[in-house]
């Protein structure tokens, strides 16, 4: 049979979301249950989609970082990506005052964080809220992995530490942060954390997911980073594919003691999951401050035209410090009819997590994406209460 690329490129989302879904091909949270409009195009969202569903930065990548990937993949594509590899660890190392040894690098920082959790689950169980990003800690689940043990938020929906504290026992092997947390969209108090960090890691293992550090006001003033440095049992994600805007180019790393990531990358092979194009995106856009600033001034400019839509339609939200918003569509409320709705307008936006019925997670996105979920929004909110009804 010849090879037909685009019979492929074709194939209808619900086709192509159970095919993946045959094959073990892990799509991105909530993803699979939001068909794509046909016909698809080859690599961004559909022209005329609003794409507010996966806190993507769709303003990357940088011009450096797509000068970097052309020169990569033009003398690179054709080799492994060793020394690329080796050099962004070094870079990492060195920029946060550690060795090369306390780093590891991945295909997004989604697989070193399954890999943490396949480690942890090795010899006992994962500890979380409620309510965060739990993909890659329930990986292990379908493999026969225990469930995570869960700890209630509050009832402003932050994450509890004390609460959290006092649930680690022994069968505690990780205890799984993720700050600022997602969806909530909130941030801890930097002491309260680091107190915690350093109480519980006397314990079992804490894992920081740190995935939008760098998209809140006075990111190094939260990160968790130095208390690796102090040699607390700590391990810190951090990824390219938010502010950086390199979600599709695939790269993310992990920062611990040299005998968590030697424990941890046991449980993959991370080396070979990296590529040329995307370290040399990496490599390109970690200290481009320009592009950094530029992009948190458009996710400020998104945040505040969501929070105004969201006033003048008679509900709240969580005060974000992040590229999504949490909004609260009131006690009537239902999250999947309200994205269904929104989607009915072309606008994608996150459906219902958990038990959460009433609350609806929309990324900050293009300004002109916003500026259609905001006009979106009284109709979508009819709508769902007649989905409802
Ligand atoms: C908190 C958090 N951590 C990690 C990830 C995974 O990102 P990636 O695998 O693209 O690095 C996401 C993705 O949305 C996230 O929200």
């Amino acid at each position: 049979m010849t090879y037909n690329p685009s019979r492929r490129l074709f194939l209808g989302g619900s086709l192509a979301a159970s095919a993946a879904g045959a094959t073990g091909i892990i799509t991105p949270a909530g993803l699979a249950a939001q068909p794509m409009k046909t016909p698809q195009i080859m690599y961004g969202p559909t022209p005329g989609i609003a794409k507010l569903n996966a806190n993507e930065n769709p303003y990357g990548p940088s011009d450096m970082a797509l000068k970097a990937i052309a020169e990569a993949s033009r003398s690179g594509g054709a080799y492994y990506a060793y020394r690329a590899g080796m050099y962004l660890r070094d870079m990492l190392a060195e920029s946060n005052g550690l060795k090369p040894e306390n780093v590891s690098i991945t295909a997004g920082s989604s697989l070193i964080l399954a890999f943490a959790a396949f480690a942890a689950t090795s010899k006992g169980k994962i500890l979380g809220p409620d309510l965060f990003w739990d993909t890659t800690s329930k990986a292990p689940i379908s493999q026969g992995g225990p469930e995570i043990v869960r700890v209630p938020n509050t009832a402003d929906l932050d994450i509890d530490l004390d609460a959290l504290y006092n649930a680690i026992d022994d069968e505690i092997a990780m205890v799984h942060v993720c700050n600022p947390n997602n969806p909530t969209g909130k941030l801890l108090d930097p002491k309260k954390l680091r107190e915690f960090c350093i109480k519980a890691s006397k314990k079992t293992m804490v894992l920081v997911d740190e995935a939008y550090n760098e998209l809140i006001e006075d990111g190094p003033k939260h990160s968790m980073i130095p208390l690796i440095n102090e040699g607390h049992n700590i391990i810190v994600a951090r990824t390219f594919s938010k502010i950086y805007g390199l979600a599709g180019m695939r790269v993310g790393y992990m920062l611990g003691s040299e005998e968590n990531m030697a424990f941890i990358n046991k449980f993959g092979l991370g080396g070979y999951s990296i590529n040329q194009a995307g370290l040399a995106a990496a490599i390109a856009s970690y200290n481009d401050e320009a592009f950094k600033d530029f992009s948190r001034q458009k996710v400020k400019e998104g945040r505040d035209i969501i929070l105004d839509a969201v006033k003048a339609n008679g509900l709240t939200a969580l005060p974000s410090t992040t590229n999504f918003v949490f909004v609260n569509l009131g006690d009537d409320g239902d999250a999947n009819a309200f994205r269904q709705a929104m989607e009915q307008q072309d606008v994608l936006i996150r459906g219902q997590y958990r038990t959460y019925q009433q609350w609806s997670r929309v990324s900050t996105g293009r300004i002109e994406d916003v500026k259609k979920y905001a006009a979106a929004m009284p109709k979508a909110l009819e709508q769902m209460y007649k989905l409802k009804a």
